[in-house]
């Protein structure tokens, strides 16, 4: 699918969070995750530095880890360190280049560990590229999951069955005003991450959006339990694709992400729709968020 052809099937109501991920894209999320109203990141990573023994002992020794969505390698060196003689890492990222000059790092630091990166979207029913093995482990931090519809969800869970267990991240429902500032950051830095995705859309795909008329916007839908994301016009205008005009009135907006905070009540039955069954949680005791493993 390329850039193009997916925005003339989504625009004007919709961009698909797919596209968020070229290089500058994946730096501007890593500052996001650096941000002091991000908690997710920081939270996720404190609750696998204290219980990273645990998990290890459940992943067992020998293990192979995939990891979806792995971006830039850093949280999968703390499993990896409490690991008994992990034997393969294959980390799966959309952002290839991003992705090998990640794994490069990480070899110098692991040099007995087999790195085969997996250049795909975890949405796909990708080639693991393995036909045997033990203590085959999936690794979904970041509570990227909550980006996906329940349809996928189930889909990529299902797929990921190929496993013998995983290991996910999943962001709570906590109080309103700490979601929307970790989606409305002081700096700027979320509203520009967003942003990139129309400045990508004018370079790769040939639309002419003004950027100068687009603003950021986060708002927390109840009902849905997610954060959404939009890109609102500034004011009124037209912007062409190809031989196509889509007309946008002032506060239109765009949907960009969702993302979606849970609950055991909405995470039970994609679980059992998908074959997995929760074995064991963390969950940090200060900031709802929680680490599953799953069999
Ligand atoms: N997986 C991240 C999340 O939902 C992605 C994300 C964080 C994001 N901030 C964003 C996506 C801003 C779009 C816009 O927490």
């Amino acid at each position: 699918m390329s850039f193009q052809s997916d925005l003339l099937a989504t625009l004007p109501g919709r961009i698909n969070s797919w596209w968020f991920y070229d290089q500058h894209g994946s730096e501007l999320f890593e500052q996001i995750t650096d941000l002091p109203e991000y908690y997710p990141t920081r939270t996720e990573t404190a609750l696998l530095h204290r219980h990273a023994a645990d998990m290890a002992t459940q992943i067992g020794p020998r293990a192979t880890l995939v990891e979806y969505g792995a971006g830039s390698l850093t949280k999968v060196r703390i499993l990896l360190d409490a690991m008994t003689s992990p034997l393969r890492y294959k980390p799966l990222d959309v952002s290839g280049e991003f992705l090998k000059s990640a794994a490069n790092d990480l070899r110098r630091d692991y040099l007995t560990l087999d790195i085969q990166p997996i250049i795909a979207s975890f949405t796909d029913a990708f080639d693991f590229g393995f036909t045997d093995g033990t203590n085959r482990v999936g690794f979904f931090p970041g509570s990227t999951i909550g980006n996906l519809d329940d349809a996928t969800i189930t889909a990529l869970l299902r797929h990921a069955r190929a496993l013998d267990k995983f290991l996910l991240g999943v962001d709570l429902v906590k109080d309103t005003d700490t979601l929307i500032a970790a989606y409305n950051d002081a700096q700027g830095i979320t509203a520009r991450f967003n942003l990139n995705l129309l400045h990508r859309a004018n370079a790769e795909a040939g639309t002419d959006f003004n950027l100068e008329e687009w603003e950021h916007l986060a708002v927390w839908n109840a009902k849905e339990s997610q954060i959404e994301m939009h890109l609102r016009a500034r004011s009124g205008q037209s912007v062409t694709l190809a031989d196509q005009t889509f007309p946008f009135a002032k506060g239109d907006t765009i949907l960009t992400e969702i993302s979606r905070k849970f609950t055991p009540e909405i995470l039970a039955p994609l679980f059992a729709a998908s074959g997995w069954a929760l074995r064991d949680l963390w969950v940090d005791p200060h900031t709802p968020y929680a680490l599953l493993m799953l069999d």
